[in-house]
């Protein structure tokens, strides 16, 4: 089975976490896109949906779903988003499509944050297989990448992407993350650094896991 046939199986079955009249946060991503397509389904039964990224925004516009911003709501009963990489802790990385900032600001509303991937996204070691990323303020670039290399990284600089907050991303290469706490909040006092990609703080709640023989769910 390919991986978006499992990206879609998740999609699906997140709906079952939709409660009727909520305004539902909404990632970003290709798994995050079928979530979106799914959700259109039931657009009559909730209020709307707050997004994480411009490009998620216009799609739930399309499937006729109201928009919310962050400072209209105090809180989301659930968040739905994808990972690039998620431990068994439910730790992840995330920020592969360069929405971090928002992501976690959207997560953080959340009473409950519902990751949906395919298997394989799943990763003893966050880190082992997907660059971390972090978003930097533009005139910060070289010094935060300097004080990376000096944690042990590898960052590159993805040349061409601008971030919806007007930022640039560095993406972290050769960083095996065996704290992820730890490492979360450290990324994060170097100044110039917007956001960091692992997502440990708050971590995932329930993941839903497309997989060939349907999806399984971890709570
Ligand atoms: C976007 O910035 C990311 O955090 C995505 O959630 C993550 O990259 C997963 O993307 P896919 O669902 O496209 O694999």
């Amino acid at each position: 089975m390919d991986q978006l046939a499992m990206k879609k199986i998740a999609a699906q079955a997140a709906l079952q976490y939709v409660k009727p009249d909520t305004i539902v946060g909404v990632g970003s991503g290709s798994t995050v896109n079928c979530f979106i397509e799914a959700l259109g389904s039931i657009k009559d039964q909730i209020k709307g949906a707050v997004a994480a990224s411009k490009a998620s925004e216009e799609l739930l516009k399309k499937q006729g779903i109201e928009v919310f911003t962050t400072n209209d709501v105090s809180q989301l009963d659930i968040y739905v988003d994808g990972a690039d990489e998620i431990n068994s802790q439910k730790m992840m990385i995330k920020g592969g499509g360069a929405a971090l900032t928002r992501e976690k600001i959207v997560a953080a509303l959340a009473k409950k944050f519902i990751c949906i991937v395919d298997t394989s996204k799943q990763v003893d070691v966050l880190g082992s297989t997907f660059a971390l990323p972090i978003e930097v303020i533009p005139m910060a670039r070289s010094q935060v990448a300097r004080k990376l290399v000096a944690l042990g990284g590898s960052p590159e600089y993805r040349e061409g992407v601008i971030t919806d907050n007007g930022n640039v991303i560095l993406d972290i290469y050769n960083f095996e993350i065996m704290q992820p706490i730890e490492m979360e909040k450290e990324l994060n006092n170097i100044a110039g650094v917007v956001t960091n990609g692992i997502f440990a703080q708050r971590c995932a709640d329930i993941v839903i896991i497309g997989t060939p023989d349907g999806a399984k769910i971890i709570e």
